[in-house]
């Protein structure tokens, strides 16, 4: 389609030169032969057996055999669009980071949003998180900022992830439910996981019923590090506030809409973008020195945990608008593989251990989804700057790499890709010193599970309230084990035993009359000490 002169940028130049107008052609075989005839096999005699012979008919057949490739493991339901961000300062003095440097410069994106645990084909005003992924093609490369649109995760650790995976998604002796809140194994695992806590209250909210993707934040949940061109480090935590505002459906909107229309939110940002109504939102980034790494009493490395912005002020640095639909859903929605370890000069992780095992998980994932090493040529995963190495081959390589020598190093001659300093824009890793015991353990900051849960609570408006507690006895009034339902009562305590009592009445508990006591705030300064003591001894 003919995009209006004003969207245009690198990337849409460079997916040009792979868009085909099929409209008005004659048809070919995929080696380009014309066919005389579409509708009818090649048979021995008009109503003899089809022939093996038929070149045309396998080639259709078989192509349209191996159409479908695996959903996303997780986040499968997706929409995605175009668009560009704009920085509104130099951050120069935080960042070396270019897109980021410089006032007013401009990045193209695409931006995918999510549900997370439904399949492809689910209802998407369900009670979930929403990723919000995007991918700044920058000049040095592609950055992803994979996100989703509550602030904190389920999870501490990584190596929980296929666990918490497997608890929320259909249970597998039934294949059932498709939605993910509302039953025993995701209850079952929250209640014998009670870093879950804070992630929890975020969906029991408003939060994760959101009216349109136009309309909810993104949240980086991690933090990273930024790293200026003096080699300093400062934490960095990133957000995307919608200037729209957030707005939510109330429960019983979604589940009407997830029958009347399962496509209610892509349908409402293609809508939106057709009619030139650009949603827009503004990054924010909250900053800590590393100096102040151990200053306050949660720990920063916990994906649990949000930085209150009284503490840790969130400064504006850019706005994102998304204007332009895709093409073609499967050439770019579906195949572009995002990843929290795509960054560029400026942009570094921090120790969360939850990141850390992102970094591990996004291209094993797409290496069998996208059928091999070489999906980074797929149009939409392209960077929009040049990239060259000594990886040759695989399975659906596009490139002709060209000459006899592709390794470092090499005598033979000067022309192989080698490494650049730093100074001519060379990645390097922020030189962190590490000490410290090879444990498999937790730090005893990430211990506090509750006190942002309360926070979170207290927060809130009544009405706001009046639905948490209404979703939790909808979804824990679907858990047929009668423990599952107490053992979250009893759980919740530790967050409010009024909110406790409210929903024990409502799904056949006997209301506790204590509050929780599991709330153990350690701060991490002297956590360090105590990991390293307990697993000594
Ligand atoms: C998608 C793993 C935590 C946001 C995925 C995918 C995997 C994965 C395997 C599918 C990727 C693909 O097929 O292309 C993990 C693991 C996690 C984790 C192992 C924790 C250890 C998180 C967190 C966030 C997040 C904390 C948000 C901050 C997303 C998003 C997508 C995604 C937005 C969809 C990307 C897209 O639209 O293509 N994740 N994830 N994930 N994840 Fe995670």
């Amino acid at each position: 389609t003919k995009q209006p002169e004003v969207n245009k940028n690198s990337k849409d130049e460079q997916l040009e030169q792979y868009r085909v107008d099929d409209s008005g052609k004659s048809l070919t075989t995929n080696q380009g032969l014309k066919m005389a005839e579409d509708e009818f096999s090649l048979k021995a005699g008009e109503r003899g057996p089809t022939l093996l012979e038929d070149f045309h008919f396998r080639e259709k057949m078989t192509h349209f055999d191996h159409e479908r490739i695996p959903e996303r493991v997780v986040h499968a339901r997706g929409y995605a669009a175009h668009g560009v961000f704009e920085t509104y300062d130099s951050l120069e003095h935080l960042t070396k980071a270019k897109f980021l440097s410089e006032k007013g410069k401009k990045t193209p994106v695409f931006v995918r949003f999510s549900t997370v645990a439904g399949s492809k084909g689910s209802a998407e005003t369900v009670r979930d998180l929403r990723g919000f992924a995007t991918k700044f093609y920058t000049e040095e490369g592609n950055y992803d900022l994979v996100g989703n649109n509550v602030p904190v995760f389920f999870i501490q650790d990584a190596i929980k992830f296929p666990d918490f995976v497997h608890a929320v998604k259909p249970e597998p002796h039934n294949e059932m439910p498709q939605a993910a809140s509302a039953h025993d194994t995701l209850w079952d695992f929250v209640i014998n996981n009670q870093e879950t806590a804070h992630t929890m209250m975020w969906l029991m909210s408003d939060r994760a019923i959101p009216r349109s993707f136009r309309m909810m934040d993104g949240f980086g949940v991690h933090a990273f590090r930024f790293i200026n061109a003096e080699g300093k480090s400062h934490f960095v935590k990133f957000s995307w506030k919608s200037t729209l505002g957030t707005h939510s459906l109330v429960w019983d909107e979604a589940q009407k809409i997830s029958g009347k229309d399962p496509d209610f939110n892509r349908r409402d940002l293609y809508d939106s973008i057709e009619q030139g109504d650009f949603p827009e939102w503004e990054l924010g980034v909250q900053i800590v020195a590393e100096e102040d790494e151990y200053k306050f009493d949660f720990d920063l490395l916990d994906a649990t945990k949000l930085w209150p912005q009284e503490e840790i002020p969130m400064q504006m640095v850019g706005k994102m608008t998304l204007n332009r639909n895709v093409d073609n859903v499967f050439a770019e929605t579906e195949q572009v593989a995002f990843h929290p370890g795509h960054v560029v000069p400026g942009i570094d992780f921090s120790n969360d251990p939850l990141l850390q095992g992102r970094l591990f998980s996004y291209t094993d994932t797409q290496l069998l989804r996208l059928n091999g090493p070489n999906f980074h040529e797929l149009p939409i995963n392209r960077p929009v700057c040049p990239f060259h190495n000594n990886q040759r081959d695989g399975f659906g390589r596009q490139s002709i790499n060209k000459g006899r020598v592709a390794y470092q190093k090499s005598s033979f001659t000067n022309n192989t890709p080698a490494p650049v300093s730093e100074a001519e824009g060379g990645y390097s890793h922020y030189q962190e010193k590490m000490e410290g015991r090879k444990v498999r353990a937790r730090s005893e900051s990430f211990k506090d599970h509750f006190s942002q849960a309360t926070m979170f609570w207290n927060s809130m408006t009544e009405p706001e309230r009046k639905h948490i507690i209404e979703a939790f006895s909808f979804e824990l009034g679907k858990c047929q084990e009668i423990w599952i339902r107490e053992g979250a009562i009893e759980m919740f305590t530790n967050v409010n035993l009024e909110m406790a009592q409210a929903i024990a009445k409502n799904i056949g508990v006997t209301p506790p009359t204590t509050g929780g006591s599991a709330v153990t705030k350690v701060s991490p300064a002297l956590s360090i000490d105590n990991t390293i003591k307990s697993a000594a001894t």
